[in-house]
């Protein structure tokens, strides 16, 4: 049954070649001084950042900045950037970069005018914010996460090697508009194009492994899965490929925007797994996700095993003729992995940085969550750790 729900996206989307051109006119309706928040120095390279300058520039705004915001971003450096923006007086955060930009971006929205440490807050506790929140806008540089239009966040603590998120509740955490151009992504290096890839991919699996129903989201989930895989194969030939690579982009918005989540539990178990693998190794998120994969689905299988054989005839076009359940759904996982080795994402948390002896901080790190076809105990957690090393 699709239950009860509400639905809000509050996020504009200005999507296509040029489409910074807008910011100028889309900022005037915010406030005038800005905070710009950016990574490590790709915008420099590629000339978003003159052209994000430019626009900010002619719309008259006050702008100070956080550069430097790492791939993870750290509770350390969100506090550092707490104080710049009460400094500043911000009134609009404008993030240029990735999902680790957005998110930084947004809980720096919801900290500005918090008296608490956000850590204990939103990060432990997972409270909403109760303070005046700053609203935020994205330019979007990398694929994969769709933070440019939801309300998660995710950040880590190093010292303590931890990494949690919340996909929030509150609406005044969407970004209020994305500025979403596919040719901005073409700078991106090979690795961080997969990763994105595949994090998307498996945005789309968490939502569609729970349940029994037979219900709209899931067509729409099978309708996007299809939609990735076509456009992978064609942007892994040719990253170039401006069509691909836009299908992509359209791909990760939609895929966590919260539209296909509707009416179902959901799992997200593979990335409480992938988080924890990301607080003791600072991976890149959809490799820690793609290497824990076959063998949380495989684990898993026997506990969803209609979803997984309609998964299998659906997506991967699986013939079923002659063949009992089990192997149908076996060979549709099998199929996944083809399709992963082809986009050449890791194979394993060794090669990922993480090792045995890491295996009880990552199991302590794993948060444990009921939605799925499995609610997992830590030795189960610990079992699939050893097999993903
Ligand atoms: O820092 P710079 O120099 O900009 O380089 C970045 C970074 O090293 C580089 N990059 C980005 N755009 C580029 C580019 N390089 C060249 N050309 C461009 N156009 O790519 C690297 C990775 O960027 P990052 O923002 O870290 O990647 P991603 O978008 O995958 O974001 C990852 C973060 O988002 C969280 C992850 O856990 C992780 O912390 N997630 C957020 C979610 C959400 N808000 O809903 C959901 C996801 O499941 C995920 O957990
Ligand atoms: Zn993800």
């Amino acid at each position: 049954m699709l239950g009860n729900f509400t639905y809000e996206n509050p996020t504009k989307v200005f999507f296509g070649r040029g489409a910074v051109e807008n910011l100028k006119e889309e900022l005037t309706r915010y406030g005038k001084r800005v905070m710009l928040v950016y990574g490590g120095g790709s915008v420099k390279k590629n000339g978003i950042y003159d052209a994000v300058r430019e626009q900010l520039a002619a719309a008259g705004k006050e702008v100070a900045e956080i550069a430097g915001v790492m791939p993870n971003p750290t509770i350390q450096k969100l506090r550092e950037g707490i104080t710049l923006a009460r400094a500043h007086r911000a009134d609009f955060i404008l993030a240029v970069g990735g999902g680790s930009c957005i998110d930084y971006a947004k809980a720096l929205a919801m900290s500005i005018h918090e008296e608490e440490d956000p850590w204990e807050k939103y990060f432990v506790r997972f409270e909403d914010p109760a303070c005046e929140v700053v609203p935020v806008g994205c330019v979007l540089t990398m694929v994969g996460t769709g933070s440019e239009m939801n309300a998660g966040s995710v950040i880590s603590d190093p010292e303590k090697k931890e990494k949690r998120g919340k996909a929030f509740a509150d609406a005044r955490l969407f970004p209020r508009f994305a500025i979403m151009d596919p040719a901005y992504t073409m700078t991106l290096p090979r690795y961080q194009m997969v990763s994105g890839i595949y994090d998307m991919f498996n945005h789309i699996c968490e939502q569609y492994f729970s349940g029994i129903d037979d219900n709209t989201s899931d067509y729409l989930a099978e309708g996007l899965l299809r939609s990735v895989l076509h456009a992978s194969r064609i942007a892994v030939r040719n990253p170039q490929d401006y069509e691909a690579r836009s299908n992509l982009m359209w791909d990760a918005t939609w895929a966590l925007n919260t539209l296909i989540a509707k009416g179902k539990t959901t799992d997200w178990m593979v990335h409480m797994l992938g988080q924890a693998v990301g607080g003791v190794t600072n991976a890149a998120h959809g490799m820690t996700l793609a290497a824990v994969s076959p063998a949380y689905y495989r684990h898993i299988l026997p506990y969803g095993l209609p979803k997984f054989k309609r998964f299998a005839e659906a997506v991967w076009d699986v013939d079923p003729t002659g063949k009992s359940d089990r192997k149908i759904a076996e060979e549709g996982l099998q199929a996944m992995e083809t399709w992963m080795d082809e986009l050449g994402l890791a194979k394993n948390l060794t090669e990922l940085g993480a090792s045995e002896d890491m295996i009880p901080d990552m199991v302590r790190g794993t948060l444990i969550l009921d939605g799925g076809y499995k609610v997992l105990d830590a030795k189960e957690i610990a079992e699939i750790f050893r097999e993903s090393l």
